[in-house]
C-alpha cells in the first residue's frame, strides 16, 4: 500500500525522504515522488512511475531540490493507472499546495464535479488530486492554512493519511489522518511523519500514533496536534524498542529468508514473557476468567495468512476449550450481518494492525456489542488501539510481503490463548496443560533444528520449480497448515496452487491429478496418519509426485510410499503446525528463488492492505 514520509528540520529534506521511502518499499508500490518547499523557491516536485531507483536517477540528472521541509510518497495504484502523472505528490492548479495521500476518497467524483464547475483543471485520474485542488480553493477564503485544512477534511469521505505542503508557508508541514496509518516522529530540532516507524527509525525512536480526526502541524520548533474540533492535544509518546538493524537485511539476500531465520527468536520473545512457573500468564489482558465464562460465541476474524492462523486456531481452541469457535474472513464477516452480541468474543488477528477489512470487521463486531481481543504485531496500530484487549506478537518488524515470523508468532500466541481460556473454563486436563506448556518451552529450539539444514529444500526446489500447479493436501491441523503453505508458494513464486482437505479429494479434486502433478502431502497430525498414508497412495496411483511432510518418527513409513519425505521434530499436536510451516516456507522461498522472482516484493501485492 502507499507509503508516506515527511520531514521538517535544518538539513536537506530529499535524502531523508528518499531513505524513508526506500524503507517503505516493502509495503508495495508502483511509483514514487517527493516534494520540498523552501523560501523563495516555493514547491519543487519530482515523481515518476516505477521503482525508487527511477526517481533517484531522475533527481540526480536535475538540479537538486532544495528545501528542509518535504514530503515523499510511494503509490500503489487504486484510482488511475500507474504513471508519472498519477504519482504523488499532487499539486494544485495554482501550484500553491502539494499533497501526498494514502487511502481512498470515496466522494471524489462529487468534489471533482464541484471544482470543475469552478473552472479547476485536473491533471491526473486519481481520487487524491481533489484534495490538493480543494485545499487550494479554500486557501482563497481562509487566512490560515489550518482553516483550509479543516474545511477540506470536513468534506472528505473515505480514508486518508495526508502530508500537506503550502508554498506560502515554507516552514510548515501539515498532516492529517482518518482510517489510514500515520505516525509522528520527534527528533532533535526535526520532526517527521511516516506511514510506519521503519521509515524514520534511523532518525528517531520517539513516536506518537495519530488517531482518526487528528491534524498535526510540524515545524522546526516541534509538533502541535489538534483533535477533530481543533482543540490542541498532548500525544502519548512511544519508544520503538527495535533499532534500525531489525529493518535491514543484515547480509541476507532477502528479507523473507532473514525473517524465516528469525523465527526461533521471535517465538522466544512471544512465548517467554507469558510463561511463568509452568503457567500461561497474560498480564496485559483485562479479561478475567469470569468474562471467559460469559462468552456464548467465539469468532476468529482475519485476512490472508492471519486467517490461516485462525483456521489452525479453530481446531486447537475447540479441543482445548471444548467450545465452538467460528473462523471468518474479515471481508466476508463485515457484510454478513454476523450473529454477534455482548456475549460474543471476537478474536481479531493482524500483523500490521491496519488491514482495512479486518478493521471494518472489528468495528462491526464492536458496534454489535462484542468484546474484541486482538493479536497484533505492530504496536500502536489502529486495530490494537480499537480493541478491548491486545496481545502483541513480539516478532519485530516484518518487511517481506510474504509473512513468516508474524504467522508463527500469531499461531503460538493463539494456541496459548486457547490454553489459557481452556483453563479459565476448567476444561483442560492438568496433564494436557502441562504437556503443551512443556513443549512451548522447547518450541523455539525445535524450530531452530529445522532451520539448521536447508539443502533438502533447495534440492526439491531445483526439481520442481517448473511445475504449473502444486497441490497441498492434509487433514485437520494439516489441512489448515496446507492453506498457508499453498498461499506462501503462490504469492512469491506465481505458481498456481490449491490446498484441499485430503478427505475431499474423492469429491472432485482428484480429477486434477495427472502423471507428474506435484502433491505436497502434509502428514504431521499423528491421529490421522493412516488416513494421510491412504491419500498419498491414492494420488501416487494416479501418477502424482508426492513430497510428504511428517514427523521424524514416521520417516520410514512415508519413505516407502512418497517420492520425497521432509521431516520435522515431534511436538504436542497443538503446536505441530508451528514446526510444519517452516519447511513449507523454505520450499516456497527456494522455488521462487529458482524462478528468479522478486521474493520480497511480489507483483501486485502490498504488505499492508489498507484499501478494500
Ligand atoms: O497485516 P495483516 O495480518 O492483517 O495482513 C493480512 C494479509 O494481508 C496477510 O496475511 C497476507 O495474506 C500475507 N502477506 C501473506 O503472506
Amino acid at each position: 500500500m502507499c507509503g508516506i514520509v515527511g520531514f521538517t528540520g535544518n538539513v536537506p529534506a530529499v535524502p531523508i525522504l528518499l531513505d524513508g521511502l526506500e524503507r517503505l518499499e516493502y509495503r508495495g508500490y508502483d511509483s514514487a515522488g517527493v516534494a520540498v518547499v523552501s523560501p523563495g523557491r516555493g514547491l519543487q516536485i519530482q515523481k515518476c512511475k516505477g521503482r525508487l531507483q527511477a526517481l533517484r536517477d531522475r533527481l540526480e540528472a536535475l538540479p537538486p531540490l532544495e528545501g528542509t521541509v518535504g514530503i515523499g510518497h510511494t503509490r500503489w495504484a487504486t484510482h488511475g493507472e500507474p504513471n508519472d502523472v498519477n504519482s504523488h505528490p499532487h499539486v494544485s492548479q495554482s501550484g500553491r499546495v502539494a499533497i501526498v495521500h494514502n487511502g481512498i476518497i470515496e466522494n471524489y467524483v462529487e468534489i471533482k464535479d464541484f471544482l470543475l464547475h469552478k473552472g479547476v483543471k485536473f491533471r491526473s485520474d486519481t481520487d487524491s488530486e481533489v484534495i490538493a485542488q480543494l485545499l487550494d480553493y479554500y486557501f482563497d477564503s481562509c487566512a490560515d492554512p489550518l482553516d483550509a485544512v479543516y474545511a477540506v477534511l470536513s468534506r472528505l469521505e473515505g480514508a486518508y493519511a495526508l502530508g500537506i505542503l503550502c508554498a506560502d508557508r515554507p516552514d510548515m508541514l501539515i498532516a492529517a489522518r482518518k482510517d489510514a496509518p500515520l505516525l509522528l516522529g520527534y527528533g532533535d530540532k526535526e520532526s517527521f511523519i511516516a506511514s510506519d516507524a521503519t521509515a524514520i527509525i534511523a532518525h528517531t525512536r520517539d513516536v506518537a500514533y495519530m488517531a482518526d480526526g487528528e491534524v498535526a502541524v510540524l515545524t522546526r520548533a516541534g509538533i502541535q496536534v489538534f483533535d477533530e474540533y481543533r482543540r490542541p492535544i498532548e500525544k502519548e509518546h512511544h519508544f520503538i524498542e527495535w533499532d534500525v538493524s531489525a529493518a535491514e537485511k543484515g547480509g541476507y539476500a532477502h528479507f523473507m529468508f532473514k525473517e524465516i531465520m528469525e523465527q526461533p527468536e521471535a517465538l522466544r520473545q512471544t512465548i517467554s514473557p507469558r510463561l511463568k512457573d509452568g503457567q500461561v500468564v497474560f498480564e496485559e489482558l483485562n479479561m478475567t476468567a469470569e468474562d471467559v465464562g460469559r462468552f456464548k460465541r467465539i469468532f476468529i476474524v482475519a485476512c490472508g495468512s492471519s486467517y490461516h492462523v485462525g483456521m489452525v486456531g479453530k481446531y486447537n481452541l475447540e479441543k482445548l476449550m471444548r467450545a465452538p469457535v467460528e473462523v471468518a474472513l474479515a471481508s466476508e464477516f463485515r457484510y454478513s450481518a454476523p450473529l454477534v452480541d455482548e456475549n460474543t468474543l471476537v478474536i481479531v488477528i493482524s500483523q500490521s494492525g491496519e488491514t482495512l477489512d479486518t478493521m471494518a470487521a472489528l468495528r462491526e463486531a464492536k458496534s454489535l456489542g462484542a468484546r474484541i481481543l486482538s493479536i497484533v504485531n505492530v504496536v500502536g496500530s489502529s486495530i490494537a488501539r480499537e480493541s478491548d484487549d491486545v496481545l502483541y506478537t513480539w516478532a519485530g518488524p516484518e518487511i517481506a510481503v510474504a509473512t513468516t515470523k508474524a504467522y508463527s508468532t500469531q499461531l503460538v500466541l493463539l494456541t496459548m490463548l486457547g490454553l489459557w481460556m481452556g483453563r479459565c473454563l476448567g476444561r483442560v486436563a492438568d496433564g494436557e496443560y502441562a504437556a503443551v506448556v512443556s513443549e512451548l518451552q522447547v518450541l523455539p529450539d525445535k524450530l531452530g533444528e529445522i532451520l539448521s539444514g536447508t539443502d533438502i529444500y533447495q534440492y526439491l526446489a531445483s526439481l520442481y520449480f517448473n511445475q504449473d500447479c502444486i497441490f497441498y493436501i492434509g487433514r485437520n491441523l494439516d489441512y489448515a497448515l496446507g492453506l498457508e503453505g499453498s498461499l506462501k508458494l503462490k504469492e512469491i513464486s506465481y505458481i498456481h496452487s490449491e490446498s484441499y482437505a485430503a478427505g475431499e479429494l474423492k469429491h472432485g479434486t482428484i480429477s486434477l491429478i495427472e502423471p507428474g502433478t506435484l502433491v505436497m502431502s502434509l502428514a504431521t497430525y499423528d491421529p490421522l496418519l493412516d488416513k494421510a498414508v491412504s491419500n498419498i497412495v491414492e494420488v501416487k496411483s494416479r501418477g502424482a509426485e508426492v513430497v510428504a511432510l511428517t514427523t521424524e518418527d514416521h520417516r520410514q513409513r512415508l519413505e516407502a510410499i512418497a517420492s520425497h519425505v521432509l521431516t520435522i521434530p515431534r511436538t504436542h499436536p497443538a503446536l505441530q503446525p508451528n514446526l510444519g510451516v517452516v519447511p513449507l516456507q523454505l520450499f516456497a522461498y527456494y522455488i521462487a528463488l529458482h524462478r528468479g522472482c522478486d521474493i520480497d516484493k511480489p507483483k501486485n501485492l502490498a504488505k499492508s492492505v489498507t484499501v478494500e
